[in-house]
């Protein structure tokens, strides 16, 4: 049955530099694909990767060479969307060669994985940090659900709409996004939403359409609902998300989020 892998947030910073002077991102992915390709020979076909935005820390071109040359080694081919820490022409320009990559406008693009189709939207907004998703991506939106007929959709952006309780993180939030949620709430066949951003897996109901926030590999955002707490990193553990169709007990998606990292066992529950 159909799958694919969600990286989201990887934040790749120059050689030699950490992010926010703490986090080496690159160690962090480098064992998020550690962990992906170990696991990949044990699983039903994937079919490839998504990167869900935050591929850079400052959009340079120095970052995505370093970000391409650690994807080199993932036994996956890979699409990406930005994020708030992206720049649209320099990622345009790293991933050029690549099919999914639109020639000018938005970075959004659609796959058809048979049992369900996943559309990759971009609510980049050069300069902040909040998400807005464009005329030109409600228009791809609008075509790709059209498209789908009724074919279960999941809807991939950088910025959830729905809120994490981390208020500086809500603050940022995709700010149109209850005009990407009422599509999904008219739309015929059953929708879903996966974004990144937040650094923490978060799943909730709107309506009928079900969203959930994806781990980073590297550092997560502190949890903490106080006013008063200033917006923190923290080095929990990271993860990455495998999203696999299953047919049976009836059809639907699956997520597994899987820690990154080498841990003890396997060992037989017995003999
Ligand atoms: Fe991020
Ligand atoms: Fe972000």
């Amino acid at each position: 049955m159909p799958a694919f892998i969600q990286i989201t947030d990887t934040h790749i910073v120059p050689e030699g530099q950490l992010a926010y002077g703490k986090s080496d991102t690159a160690a962090a992915l480098r064992e998020a694909i550690a962990t992906v390709n170990g696991v990949l020979p044990r699983l039903d076909p994937v079919e490839c990767a998504i990167i869900t935005g935050d591929l850079t820390d400052f959009g340079t071109c120095a970052e995505y060479e370093r970000l391409k040359a650690t994807m080199a080694d993932l036994d996956l081919p890979y699409m990406a969307i930005p994020g708030n820490h992206d720049a649209r022409d320099t990622m345009r320009a790293a991933f050029a060669d690549e099919a999914w990559m639109p020639d000018v406008g938005p970075i959004q693009w659609s796959r058809d994985f048979g049992e369900f189709m996943l559309i990759g939207l971009d609510t980049l907004v050069e300069g902040s940090h909040h998400g807005i998703l464009s005329d030109e991506g409600f228009a791809f939106l609008d075509a790709a659900l059209a498209a789908a007929n009724g074919q279960p959709v999941v809807v991939a952006t950088h910025h959830p709409w729905m809120h994490s309780g981390v208020i500086a993180m809500d603050t940022n939030n995709l700010r149109n996004g209850g005009a990407l949620l009422a599509r999904l709430e008219a739309y015929p066949g059953s929708a879903r939403m996966i974004s990144g951003h937040v650094h923490r897996t978060l799943t909730t109901q709107i309506g009928r359409v079900t969203c959930q926030i994806a781990p980073a590999p590297c550092h997560a955002v502190h949890l903490s609902h106080l006013p008063t707490s200033v917006n923190s990193l923290i080095m929990e553990p990271g993860g990455v998300t495998l999203w696999q169709w299953h047919n049976a007990p009836q059809p639907c998606l699956v997520s597994n989020v899987i820690p990154v990292g080498r841990f003890g066992g396997p060992w037989p529950f017995y003999g």
